[in-house]
């Protein structure tokens, strides 16, 4: 028999809604093993048209295919060659890679303050951080929703330094009607599984022009001047030259295949973000128990996250405790994200002290991000929002 439980004042049967599942249909898996019967698995044909396809959405901008996102914001870093003691201001409200990523490439990381209850990083907050040695800044649109790129460009272009957009999250998203990833130097994009697509690991850096992309294909293949599958299939010319020293961060084209066939559906997949997005905004906004998060009204969001700031002052529960009931109850969260600055290796070198970045503590401290996903069912959503609600009106002061 069915396990009920007993939430806002119903009863109702239990579910299991995970917290991400991708979608994967047929076509991928169709896509997938083409690739592997068709002798080329590395970068190769799979991996150009990829690039070109991703380029469609990217204003055509050149694109280079890489193993992570991680790796697509070191290679950006990279080809902008920092010299130690050249600082790249970015957010604490972030995945940790952010930040690491500008160490592995000689730099030093600089926080500033995220905007209001936005996640978003503070145009003005980056102003006040730059000094004579600032050569990048480093935005992160947090859960697809574009930051105030009018603002930041004015910064970047007074000071004469360069914009890396992490557009881990922004594959859909746009700005003033201009697509993520193109605003700066390059913007790196992320196909883990919790993605909008994936291609299981996987990533992709949108270039200014095509020098940038030159040189971040070059530093994504050891600085081999020709690629494998051109040197080989195309040309039968095995001989190369290395003309930097670079990484090993390439695409494969089993990677890209699954890519491919997740693109063709990003529209369908988008559609169905928008339906579940309109109904947790009509069950949680006007709560007094939770903020939504603040959307720039300019931009198109990508619909990454689904996220929530629950008040402590108007809730009697911890949000460790909400997770861990919301969870008894079949429903799993997550947070996005505790702030870099306050884990230990952060806090240690950089002094910083709880204050440091109030803004981004508060959202780091009180949010949560619920199930939010294409594979959700319509009855998963319900759920969501019952056992949500019911645990906001339970806990209310
Ligand atoms: C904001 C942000 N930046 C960068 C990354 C790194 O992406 P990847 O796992 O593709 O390296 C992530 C991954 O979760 C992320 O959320």
């Amino acid at each position: 028999m069915a396990l009920v439980i007993y939430v806002n004042n119903r009863t109702i049967e239990k579910r299991h809604v995970p917290y991400h599942r991708s979608l994967i249909t047929d076509s991928e898996i169709e896509a997938v093993v083409a690739t592997l019967r068709s002798g080329w698995l590395t970068a190769g044909p799979q991996t150009t048209a990829f690039e070109v396809a991703f380029s469609d959405l990217k204003a055509g901008l050149p694109c280079v295919a890489v193993n992570s996102c991680t790796a697509g914001l070191f290679l950006a870093l990279r080809a902008l060659d920092l010299q130690p003691g050249d600082e790249v201001i970015t957010t604490p409200m972030t995945f940790v890679a952010t930040a690491n990523v500008v160490q592995h490439a000689g730099g030093e990381v600089v926080f500033a303050d995220t905007a209001g209850n936005s996640m978003n990083i503070s145009a003005e907050a980056v102003a006040e951080r730059i000094t004579p040695k600032t050569r990048a800044i480093l935005p992160v649109h947090v859960g697809g929703n574009p930051c105030d790129m009018a603002a930041l460009m004015e910064v970047a272009e007074a000071h004469r330094v360069e914009i890396i957009e992490d557009c881990a999250h922004a594959i859909e998203g746009e700005f003033a009607g201009r697509p993520l990833g193109s605003f700066g130097m390059a913007g790196a994009f992320s196909f883990y599984p919790t993605k909008n697509i994936t291609t299981g690991e996987g990533g992709m850096v949108s270039c200014r022009d095509a020098e940038i992309a030159h040189r971040v294909r070059l530093l994504s293949r050891h600085g081999v001047d020709k690629g494998t599958y051109q040197r080989m299939e195309q040309e039968g010319e095995p001989l190369y030259d290395v003309v930097l020293p670079g990484y090993k961060c390439n695409m494969t084209d089993l990677q890209a295949a699954m890519g491919l066939a997740q693109l063709k559906r990003l529209g369908e997949m988008y559609l169905r973000r928008k339906e579940i997005f309109a109904k947790y905004e009509a069950a949680f906004q006007g709560l007094d128990m939770v903020d939504c998060i603040d959307r720039d009204v300019r931009g198109k969001s990508a619909l990454h996250l689904y996220q929530l700031l629950l008040k402590p002052e108007v809730l009697v529960i911890s949000r460790g405790k909400f997770i861990a009931e919301a969870r008894e109850l079949g429903v799993e969260l997550s947070v996005n994200y505790t702030p870099i600055h306050l884990f230990s290796w952060y806090r240690s070198r950089f002094c910083a002290v709880p204050g440091a970045f109030p803004n981004a503590e508060y959202c780091g401290m009180n949010n949560i991000s619920l199930p939010f996903y294409p594979a959700m069912s319509d009855l998963d959503v319900e759920y969501v929002i019952l056992v949500i609600s019911g645990l906001l009106n339970k806990y209310h002061r």
